[in-house]
C-alpha cells in the first residue's frame, strides 16, 4: 500500500512536471512528424508497409490460394470495415479471433503455410493492409456468442486486476481518474474518450516500429513489471475485445495509424 502510494507521487509528480514544461501535444506533434516525413521521404512508412500488406495478401500459399479465399468476418475476400468488427467469434474455428490471430488462421489454414514459416512483421504487414478499408468505419463488436461473453469478462477482469511490486494494473493508468488529477491526458482513457482502440496498428515514428494493438498490450504490461503475455494469446485477446467493446462506435480516423 505505502509502495503504490509513493509510486503514484512519482507518476503524478513526472505528469506534472511535463505538463508544466509545456509538453506539445501528442496528436499534434504526431501530424508535425508525419509532414515531417512526407516531405523528406516523398511516401509515408505507413503507406509503404500497406503496400507490402498488399503484395503478401495477393501471394499464393503453398495451397495455391491467396488470403482473399479468407473470410475476415463478413465474408470471404471482404476486407470494407472488416477490421472494425474485430475482434469476434468464428465459426469455422470455433474461436473468439482478432485481426492478429484471423490473419494466422488465414495463413495456415486456407493458405496452408506451417506456423514455423509466417514472419511476424508480414502479420503486422497484412494487418496494415486489411485495417486500411475500416478508415472512416465505426467500431462495432459484439457480445453475441458465449465465446464472446466469456472473453469479454476475462478482459474487464484483467484490465482492473492490480498484480506485482508496483501493485498496479492497466486501470491504473487508464481511467479517467488519472486524467482528473493530473489534468488531460487524452493517450491515458483507453476506455472510449480517448478512443484509443482506433489508434492501432499503427506505425510509431519514435522507434520506427509497425505495431498492431497486440504489441501495443504486451508493451504497456512491460510497464506492469510484470511477464508479458504471449503474441496470440487468451489475456491479449481478452483485453482487446474488452476495450474494443469500450469504444464502440467510435470511428476509426486513419488506420494504419500514425503516433509517437
Ligand atoms: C504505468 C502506466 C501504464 C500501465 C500500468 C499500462 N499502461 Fe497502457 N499506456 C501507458 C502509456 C504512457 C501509454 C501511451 C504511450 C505513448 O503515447 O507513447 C499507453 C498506451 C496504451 C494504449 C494505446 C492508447 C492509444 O491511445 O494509443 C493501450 C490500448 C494501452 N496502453 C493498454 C494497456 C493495457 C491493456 C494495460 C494493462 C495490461 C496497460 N495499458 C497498462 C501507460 C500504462
Amino acid at each position: 500500500m505505502l509502495l503504490r502510494s509513493w509510486w503514484m507521487v512519482g507518476v503524478l509528480f513526472l505528469l506534472g512536471l511535463a505538463l508544466a514544461q509545456g509538453e506539445v501535444d501528442p496528436r499534434e506533434e504526431a501530424k508535425r512528424q508525419k509532414q515531417l516525413l512526407l516531405e523528406t521521404a516523398g511516401i509515408l512508412p505507413t503507406e509503404l508497409i500497406v503496400e507490402q500488406g498488399k503484395e503478401l495478401f495477393n501471394r499464393k500459399g503453398p495451397s495455391g490460394k491467396t488470403m482473399a479465399e479468407c473470410d475476415f468476418g463478413l465474408g470471404k475476400g471482404v476486407l470494407e470495415g472488416a477490421a472494425a468488427r474485430l475482434p469476434r467469434y468464428f465459426l469455422d474455428t470455433g474461436k473468439v479471433e482478432d485481426l492478429d490471430s484471423r490473419i494466422l488462421t488465414c495463413m495456415t489454414q486456407v493458405q496452408g503455410f506451417r506456423p514455423d514459416q509466417i514472419k511476424r512483421q508480414e502479420v503486422v504487414a497484412i494487418a496494415f493492409y486489411i485495417a486500411s478499408f475500416s478508415t472512416g468505419k465505426p467500431i462495432q463488436v459484439r457480445l453475441l456468442f458465449p465465446q464472446e461473453r466469456e472473453l469479454y469478462a476475462l478482459g474487464e477482469k484483467l484490465f482492473y486486476a492490480r498484480s506485482g511490486a508496483k501493485d498496479i494494473g492497466c486501470a491504473t493508468c487508464h481511467v479517467s481518474y488519472m486524467e482528473r488529477r493530473a489534468g488531460v491526458l487524452p493517450f491515458t482513457d483507453v476506455l472510449g474518450k480517448a478512443k484509443a482502440w482506433t489508434h492501432w496498428p499503427a506505425y510509431r515514428y519514435s522507434n520506427d516500429q509497425i505495431w498492431t494493438m497486440q504489441d501495443r498490450i504486451r508493451a504497456c504490461y512491460g510497464n506492469l513489471g510484470h511477464p508479458q503475455p504471449a503474441l496470440y494469446s487468451l489475456p491479449i485477446l481478452a483485453l482487446e475485445l474488452f476495450m474494443a467493446y469500450q469504444n464502440n462506435g467510435a470511428v476509426v480516423e486513419e488506420w494504419p495509424a500514425f503516433v509517437r
